[in-house]
């Protein structure tokens, strides 16, 4: 079939196999290009499909040779209707693994459930033995607890005080004020459950229980901080509250891997254009007029490059560089001064008049395209395309 985007407010509900899997070969092509990483080699995932878990995915794979397992949730394709971008994007992953003669198994299903831990477990038992490093990078806006069969949705609000400010809508170039009201009720509790750091020690306590983790083994976890503009609504609003608790939780974690001398991170990466980001009003403004100003300054990066840095700089590379905070940051170059007060002084001016102009519109929109196979350089869209990709380790 042919496979045309088709949006509606901030989702595309298509995607392109063809546009996924060249994605993941030029994040391939990108780790293979910086050399050999001395990093882990048996490697959980979980949220290995999209963003910066794919990214982390490919940079243990591509960069030191590691066996993958990936733990995502996402839609697979029937005929004439396309699956998510994440299972196109792991059906290729893998494809391009297994060529390469490594191990890479993948599990698409509810992370924050028992039954996908537990099946992570056997996968493991079965195959791997142990595990030395677990990326936790699940983003998702709801959560089923485990223990109680309850549903909790997180939110994107401020706290106490009603939030105003510009936003875009970047399918249009529209700058226009929003305000969004603060949160109310459990709101808070609610968003902390389903984005704070419960599910990440719930997995490995489960794999700690079982003797899956190595000794020395690492695992880490993502979380941002961002700019003043949008302080209210991200790091002091209910999500940074979430971030708070992951971010404590590393702690907790920690403490709990002493007798294997295991250690739990936080790594802050940069504002990207993902799936999850492009739902936070104010955000997407911000994020094209930062990629307008570190593109100008010959720093900008994406989710690849970002974690190609973590691993080869930070990670393995023998200097974590943590903050006051004991948190690893790849954000650093986002948060230069000059970088921030290019992008507060930008923020001033911004108007649907200019932003085209003084903001990278164009780029933010592109990247929101390639998230799902589109508008990918090199990939031919008249052409006719099976839907029906499968994962490879899929039964
Ligand atoms: P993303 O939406 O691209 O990826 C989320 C992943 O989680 C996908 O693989 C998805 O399949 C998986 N997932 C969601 N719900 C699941 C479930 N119930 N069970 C199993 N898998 C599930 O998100 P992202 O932007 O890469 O975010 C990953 C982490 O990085 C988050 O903690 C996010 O806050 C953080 N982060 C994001 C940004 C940004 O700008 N996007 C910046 C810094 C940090
Ligand atoms: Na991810």
């Amino acid at each position: 079939m042919i496979i045309e985007p088709r949006t509606r407010g901030f989702i595309c509900l298509t995607s392109h196999p063809t546009g996924c899997e060249q994605n993941v070969l030029n994040q391939i092509e990108y780790v293979k290009s910086k050399g050999k990483i001395e990093g882990a080699k048996k490697v959980l995932v979980l949220g290995a499909s999209t963003g910066f878990g794919l990214a982390s995915r490919i940079t243990s794979a591509f960069g030191s040779d590691a066996a993958t397992i990936g733990v995502f949730f996402d839609k697979a394709p029937t005929e004439g209707r396309p699956g998510s971008p994440g299972y196109y994007n792991t059906a290729a992953f893998e494809k391009h693994a297994h060529k390469a003669g490594l191990y890479a198994k993948s599990i698409n299903g509810d992370a924050f459930s028992n039954e996908i831990k537990q099946e992570v477990v056997n996968l493991i038992k079965e195959d791997l033995g142990q595990i030395d490093l677990v990326i936790y990078s699940l983003a998702s806006p709801v959560r089923t607890h485990p223990n109680t069969g309850k549903r909790y949705k997180s939110v994107l609000k401020p706290i106490g005080e009603v939030f105003t400010n510009k936003t875009v809508d970047f399918h249009t170039g529209v700058v226009s004020e929003i305000s969004i009201n603060p949160a109310e009720g459990d709101d808070i509790e609610n968003t902390v459950t389903v984005m704070g750091g419960e599910d990440w020690k719930m997995w490995i306590d489960a794999l700690k229980a079982e003797n899956l983790l190595a000794e020395g083994a690492t695992t880490v976890a993502y979380s941002y901080i961002g700019p003043e503009v949008t302080k209210p609504v991200y790091r002091n609003g209910t999500i940074g509250a979430a971030k708070d608790h992951l971010e404590a939780t590393a702690f907790e974690i920690t403490d709990d891997l002493k007798s294997i001398g295991g250690k739990a991170y936080v790594s802050v990466n940069k504002a990207l254009v993902t799936q999850a980001s492009s739902a936070i009003p104010v955000i997407p403004l911000y994020i094209s007029l930062l990629f307008k100003v570190m593109k100008d300054k010959e720093i900008h990066e994406g989710c690849i490059e970002q974690i190609q840095r973590l691993y080869s700089e930070r990670l393995f590379g023998g200097d974590l560089a943590l903050d006051e905070k004991g948190r690893i940051r790849v954000d650093d170059w986002e948060m230069y001064d000059d970088v921030q007060e290019e992008v507060a002084e930008l923020w001033e001016k911004a108007t649907t008049e200019n932003l085209a102009e003084i903001g990278d519109l164009q780029g933010y929109s592109d990247e929101f395209f390639n998230l799902f196979g589109f508008k990918v350089p090199g990939v031919n869209y008249e052409a006719d395309v099976n839907e029906v990709v499968k994962i490879p380790s899929e039964k």
